[in-house]
């Protein structure tokens, strides 16, 4: 099914915000992006742009809120830098790391630089400390050894877990890294967002 970017917003969002949205909510299925929403917004997309079959329909996004995280220039290639998001309530923590490699949902020059939350999905144990250079991953968790694949948006490679890892959305202004959204839910969140 195609969906055009070009996305005519009901809700005071411009349309390079919604054609951002729109642009994320293809890296993940319906339902994580769904469950995984915070402030959730009302647009309009058109499918099947182009052809007889095209319609607008409305489509809900989620809206959160954009933070500074650090400058592209001061990551040093294999050393995590820690940040809170979306907020500073439990399991916000997260780690920003340039590996090195291209890896899904990547940014800079060489698409390497990404973002995941530090709480295991399983039972929320903490990855703190746990990125291994070598595989590019997060793990083993303390508590039952799963281990995250950075490079593919946070897919379990081996453990308990059953959910990928939370991967933090980044943008590049410049040298600036901000954090704009969530892939995936935090674990022992209803949703990523508190209010
Ligand atoms: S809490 Fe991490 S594997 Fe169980």
């Amino acid at each position: 099914m195609n969906m055009s970017q070009d996305v005519k917003t009901q809700s005071g969002m411009t349309r390079k915000q919604a054609a951002k949205a729109v642009g994320h909510k293809c890296l993940v299925s319906r339902r994580n992006f769904l469950i995984g929403a915070g402030v959730t917004t009302t647009i309009m997309i058109t499918l099947n742009p182009g052809t007889p079959q095209a319609r607008e329909v409305p489509a809900q996004i989620s809206e959160y809120p954009r933070k500074f995280v650090a400058k592209l220039s001061d990551l040093k290639l294999n050393e995590p830098f820690d940040f809170n998001y979306p907020d500073e309530g439990e399991y916000s923590e997260n780690m920003i790391v340039r590996m090195g490699v291209t890896a899904g949902g990547g940014i800079g020059p060489d698409q390497d630089v990404v973002a995941f939350n530090y709480a295991c999905t399983h039972q929320g144990g903490s990855l703190y400390d746990s990125y291994k250079a070598d595989t590019k991953s997060l793990g083993a968790c303390p508590l039952h050894l799963s281990t995250y694949d950075l490079t593919r948006h946070g897919i379990l490679i081996s453990g308990q877990a059953y959910q990928s890892l939370p991967q933090i959305l980044l943008e590049l202004e410049g040298d600036d890294i901000y954090a704009t959204g969530i892939f995936g839910l935090i674990f022992g969140r209803k949703e990523n967002l508190h209010g």
